[in-house]
């Protein structure tokens, strides 16, 4: 059934949190840069894909962009909040992913965006010591100021609508506990200031929604994967998404896994490590981020394999994921793979991966879609968990009742027909 869209006009706020970071300076630098034609929107499926409408015989393959009402990247306006308050010019030359020509061919534009003091708890990223940051009584006093930042930056820049993207650090490993079984008990233990148990994250997140906002979570953080979230999302009729870009490693994991047990080869084990030196490395370097970390990269294997049903080929897989601060390597990580795989009559076999990747180059481009689709949901009416961004997450974010599905091509597929759905096309079973 067709979405009554509502028209993308005037401007769209993107907030972002961690705005000086490697992935969100990088995401910003570029989305400038090719809205002045000086580079590509490279690896952005709002930007470059094309999307089937009608039989395949009609040959109709128009770009997504051209037939979804989508935001015009020159309606985007860019903010944020960090725990440092370098503006984007100065993160990003920190940053060192892009080159010192990129950055000045938007440099005065970069100059100008400065994050807002960020709500920050050491307690949960240890690794970093913030000097921009909010003085707050409680976790709901530090909540009612980021309302207060988001209201503040609509009117500043004459906003219609705002997003906002969490791509700062990965915080220490939360359980889901008492405090996030429902709404009114996550109010409550923010009005307790339970510190333990309402990580910052969640401020940022309560206060989006709160203001009407689509929050998407690209870190791993539980933050508003909770049903405490669900339900104000609901409440709200506010777009969530998340967790966890899918970027390098997991990427090529959800496209070999499903490889492996479409054709009923077995698996033994799947060791994978990787070298990372940028700041996100460090952050993982400290064994309570790293757990936060691990639990979403983990999570892919299981859904995909169903250990359940093949017990003989999945039933003792050796699973084991490795983040090693390497400095010398900056942004540009190495991940490796070796994976055991079994054949006919059980003759082992191995295939060995080598990405040699550039984190933040795969990541932004991601960022740029999840902002314009979550704007996008917001003003289809769509609210909640928004599982048709799967394609974009580590540990797609699902309430009890659902599954995750990891395999890469079909959450394209879906993300795909969502679209037609929404623009009251049929719906296909092919990729195209
Ligand atoms: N690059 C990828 O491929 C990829 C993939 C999946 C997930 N991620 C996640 O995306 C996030 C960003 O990655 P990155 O490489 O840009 O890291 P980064 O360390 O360069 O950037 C994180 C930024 O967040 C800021 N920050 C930390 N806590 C904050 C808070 N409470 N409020 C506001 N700002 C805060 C930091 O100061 C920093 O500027 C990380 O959590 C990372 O795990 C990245």
């Amino acid at each position: 059934m067709k979405n009554e869209i509502k028209p993308a006009k005037g401007k769209l706020g993107a907030l972002i949190v961690g705005l000086g970071g490697a992935v969100s300076s990088t995401f910003v630098v570029g989305t400038l840069a090719v809205r002045k034609g000086l580079s590509k929107p490279i690896g952005s499926i709002t930007q470059l894909a094309t999307m089937r409408l009608g039989k395949r015989n009609e040959n109709n393959f128009p770009k997504i962009k051209d037939v979804v009402p989508l935001t015009d990247l020159n309606d985007v306006v860019f903010g944020g909040w960090d725990i440092f308050s370098d503006n984007v010019y100065d993160s990003a030359v920190h940053a060192e992913v892009l080159t010192k020509d990129d950055l000045d061919g938007v440099k005065d534009e970069l100059l100008a965006i400065k994050p807002m003091p960020a709500a920050f708890d050491q307690n949960w990223v240890k690794r970093l010591h913030g000097t921009h940051v909010k003085q707050a009584t409680s976790r709901w006093d530090l909540m009612e100021q980021i309302r207060k930042d988001i209201r503040d930056f609509k009117a500043a820049n004459g906003c219609d609508r705002v997003v906002v993207l969490w791509s700062a650090s990965t915080e220490v490993y939360l359980p889901l506990c008492d405090e996030h079984q429902s709404l009114a008990a996550l109010e409550q233990a923010m009005k307790d200031n339970k510190e333990d148990k309402i990580a910052p994250s969640m401020c940022y997140a309560y206060a989006a929604i709160a203001e009407g906002a689509p929050f998407i979570m690209g870190a791993p953080n539980l933050c508003v994967d909770t049903p405490a979230m669900w339900e104000f999302s609901e409440k709200m009729g506010v777009a969530i998404a998340g967790k966890d870009y899918k970027t390098g490693q997991t990427m090529l994991k959800t496209v070999l896994a499903p490889m492996i047990k479409t054709r009923m080869l077995g698996l033994d084990g799947w060791f994978s490590t990787n070298i990372l030196g940028n700041r996100d490395g460090e952050v993982l370097d400290d064994p309570d981020s790293f757990k936060t970390k691990e639990v979403s990269k983990l999570s892919v294997i299981d859904t995909i394999l169903q250990p359940e049903l093949y017990p003989e080929l999945y039933g003792n897989v050796y699973h084991k994921v490795r983040i090693n601060y390497y400095p010398p390597r900056k942004d540009n990580k190495e991940g490796w793979d070796n994976i055991d795989i079994v054949g006919w009559m059980g003759y082992p076999m191995q295939l060995k991966v080598d990405f040699l990747c550039r984190d933040s180059i795969l990541a932004a481009p991601l960022c740029l879609d999840l902002v314009l689709f979550a704007d996008l949901a917001q003003r289809a009416g769509m609210s909640g968990i928004q599982d048709w961004l799967s394609f974009y997450f580590k540990s797609p974010m699902h309430d009890f009742e659902h599954v995750p599905e990891h395999d890469l091509f079909i959450q394209y597929t879906k993300l795909k027909n969502t679209l037609r759905q929404m623009i009251g096309e049929e719906t296909l079973d092919y990729l195209d």
